[in-house]
């Protein structure tokens, strides 16, 4: 039999509403482990919202998110956070005057570490972690430069890495492609396939080919619900996206 606690996260009859507007309503979905999910839908179908919902900056009117078996909807962001979910927003929310090393470095978890008040250990282990997630988001090269002089996308990235940095077992990514290069888009598809070792990503994306390459399972909402769910080949399929979204 099939539970909850197959998933890693399974949300169940959420609804927000807004003075009466549902801007998600009675949303179920349920993701993997170590699974990439895309949320595609036309603008304002409610995919921020939801993203908004599962880390609590917004509070649900109604249903249920569970994640790993606990109960979110009742947490705060902060708990949230310590709870394994990790969100990164449209805008980069990196420090400009600092080093891509110190925004990594300030990122990291405190409290973490094994080693208590031997901050001379820590110091190594927090400097090791950083330069591995450095290389992870093409960045090994540029650690000691201020993040006001990267591109665009090296801001995004250096964005998810201050998330994976706090190893969160669920990331949630908001259109993190918008603005990028080519090439940008296409390192960031292998970046998140190599990410999901022991974690899920769910990312929102309006760009088809990124969808394609990253994707495991797309779920497609339209008015604040779910109104097709699959491969990207299904969900590209199914007459009823082509009318609200791809055919556009
Ligand atoms: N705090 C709020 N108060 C009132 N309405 C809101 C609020 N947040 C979102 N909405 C409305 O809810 C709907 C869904 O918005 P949302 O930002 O989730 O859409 P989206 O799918 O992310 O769209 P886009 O692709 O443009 O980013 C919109 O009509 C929006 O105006
Ligand atoms: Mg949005």
């Amino acid at each position: 039999m099939t539970t909850d606690n197959d998933f890693l996260l399974s949300v169940e009859a959420l609804t927000v509403s807004f003075d009466g507007f549902k801007a998600v309503d009675d949303l179920s979905f349920y993701v993997d482990e170590n699974e990439i999910r895309v949320i595609i839908g036309p603008n304002g179908a409610g995919k921020t919202t939801a993203l908004d919902l599962i880390c609590g900056k917004t509070r649900a009117t109604s249903g249920s998110i569970r994640f790993r078996g606990k109960e979110l909807t009742a947490m705060k962001e902060h708990q949230i956070v310590h709870a394994g979910v990790g969100r990164k927003f449209q805008n980069p929310s990196i420090y400009d005057d600092l080093t891509v090393f110190e925004n990594l470095e300030i990122s990291y978890p405190k409290g973490r570490s094994v080693f208590g008040a031997l901050t001379f250990k820590r110091d190594g282990v927090v400097t090791s972690r950083v330069e591995e997630v450095a290389e992870m988001i093409f960045l090994a090269d540029h650690l000691e430069e201020r993040a006001e002089f990267l591109s665009h996308g090296q801001k995004q990235w250096l964005e998810i890495g201050m998330l994976l940095i706090q190893d969160p077992e669920l990331l949630m990514l908001d259109e993190p492609v918008a603005g990028m290069s080519v090439s940008e888009r296409v390192k960031t598809a292998e970046l998140l396939h190599r990410i999901i070792v022991g974690r899920s990503v769910i990312v929102i994306e309006h760009d088809m080919k990124f969808v394609e390459d990253i994707a495991h399972r797309v779920t497609v909402l339209h008015q604040g619900r779910v109104i097709s769910e699959g491969t990207m080949a299904h969900v590209q399929a199914d007459p009823k996206v082509v009318e609200v979204y791809l055919g556009h």
